[in-house]
């Protein structure tokens, strides 16, 4: 296990007895599911469903689209992690609590995570239904959740992010899309905290940072699990145009409807991703 904090220990403890996992299996990939994506959890068999609230040190999530649950189960013979749902920056926790589940994951064992996200499109070859593969983000607007931490628990102090979304995991996931017959595109996340979605000059703004798509999550996790080591994959399912590219304005609903409708589509890619893995 990773040198961690004492939230972060107390809680891998306490769901690793309650899922009752043997010592020798760890937990290989993990996956964390975005807004209306919770029914890809239909990939795993045995499962095992473990609500936030009862995991110490968790707060419930408050999202519409986000049950807030730890599920363990197999994806053939290996054990595999799913967080259906997320704790945002946006719900007033701070960037410490954001990143416990990732923390957590961590701790289990996991050494390939795999971040899904909804996200609207700033690049506008993209549209409502895509799939597309996170290369980098730019994450400039929000606290670095490594601010603090790392002086007190876990070295570097400094990490590298070059490789953030890691090459093989994408060539993988590009070949898996393939075989899948998925079309799969390829852009830069601009993570930003919401909860009010962009004014369109914010969203030029973001266009012109060479952003192809934004969102409200996934850049803390990301950064601390590249800090803890670990192999991550990001998929955005684009939901929206951003503000102004489109005449509709934008509500969550119509988020949630967008992404609920891909969800076999994902659940089929994520499931031969994790064989692949
Ligand atoms: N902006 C920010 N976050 C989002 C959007 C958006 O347009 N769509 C889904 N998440």
């Amino acid at each position: 296990m990773h040198p961690t904090d004492l939230k972060t220990l107390q809680a891998s403890e306490y769901l690793f007895k309650k899922i009752g996992l043997p010592e020798s299996a760890r937990i290989n990939s993990s996956i964390i599911l975005g807004s209306g994506l919770s029914a890809v959890t239909a990939i795993l068999t045995s499962k095992q469903e473990i609500p936030f609230q009862s995991i110490p040190y968790f707060p419930e999530s408050t999202v519409p689209g986000h049950p807030g649950q730890f599920v363990f189960g197999k994806i053939d013979d290996q054990y595999i992690c799913i967080i259906q749902g997320r704790l945002h920056y946006y719900e007033g926790h701070d960037m410490q609590t954001v990143t416990l589940p990732v923390r957590i994951l961590a701790a289990l064992g996991t050494k390939n995570l795999i971040i899904t996200n909804a996200a609207g499109a700033l690049n506008e070859e993209f549209h409502p239904g895509d799939f597309v593969l996170i290369r980098d983000h730019i994450g400039l607007f929000l606290p670095n959740p490594l601010i603090d931490y790392n002086k007190k628990h876990l070295e570097p102090r400094f990490p590298d992010l070059t490789d953030a979304y890691s090459k093989r995991l994408r060539q993988i996931a590009v070949n898996c899309g393939e075989e899948l017959g998925l079309e799969m595109k390829e852009g830069i996340y601009v993570g930003v905290s919401g909860p009010s979605y962009e004014t369109p000059s914010e969203v030029a703004l973001l266009k012109s940072l060479g952003a192809d798509m934004v969102g409200m999550s996934t850049v803390p996790e990301v950064i601390v699990a590249n800090h803890l080591s670990m192999n991550c994959l990001g998929i955005s399912v684009i939901t929206n145009m951003a503000a102004g590219l489109s005449q509709s304005p934008l509500h969550h609903e119509e988020v949630l409807t967008v992404s609920n409708k891909i969800q076999k589509p994902i659940g089929r890619f994520l499931r031969m991703l994790c064989r692949n893995l």
